[in-house]
């Protein structure tokens, strides 16, 4: 619905303010992800009763089914709720979960955003972004 894409667009902007190249991937196709000399920043909401938004289901479904070892990738995971759900957050930390069950490494911890309680995600995005940096780099 477009939270989770205006704070993609506000990470990758830090990002490439930063000197770093960053591409947003609003509808992720597995065969155009590179999984070599790359990080992954996956910054989803929830839909549904815990469910994978639409734009990241094929690409989640596509992943499960290939199945790769991603043992060289770090990545990161934002991800937005609502904490009034008891499936808060759960789209991200499913996603945590593959990444981590295919081998790749988290690099800092999974940042939970309740948008109901910020007045602005993009900003507390923005302020975890040099943790996960420190650690990824
Ligand atoms: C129909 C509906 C279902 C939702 N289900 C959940 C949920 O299960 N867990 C959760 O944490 N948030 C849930 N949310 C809250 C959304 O994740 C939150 O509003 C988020 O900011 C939406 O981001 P988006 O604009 O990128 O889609 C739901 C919101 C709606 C409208």
């Amino acid at each position: 619905m477009g939270a989770a894409e205006y704070v993609a667009d506000e990470l990758a902007e830090a990002l490439q303010a930063l000197g770093h190249q960053a591409v947003v991937h609003e509808h992720p196709q597995y065969d155009k992800i590179p999984q070599q000399d790359v990080y992954w920043l996956i910054c989803t909401s929830t839909h549904g009763a815990g469910d994978l938004p639409d734009n990241i289901q094929p690409f989640i479904a596509a992943l499960k089914e290939s199945a790769p070892i991603l043992a060289d990738l770090k990545y990161g995971v934002i991800a937005l709720g609502d904490r009034s759900y008891d499936t808060f957050c759960q789209a991200g930390h499913q996603i945590d979960q593959i990444l981590t069950s295919l081998g790749a490494q988290r690099s800092a911890q999974l940042l939970e955003i309740d948008v109901k309680n910020a007045v602005s995600p993009e900003d507390q995005a923005l302020e975890w972004l040099p943790t996960w940096l420190k650690s990824t780099l």
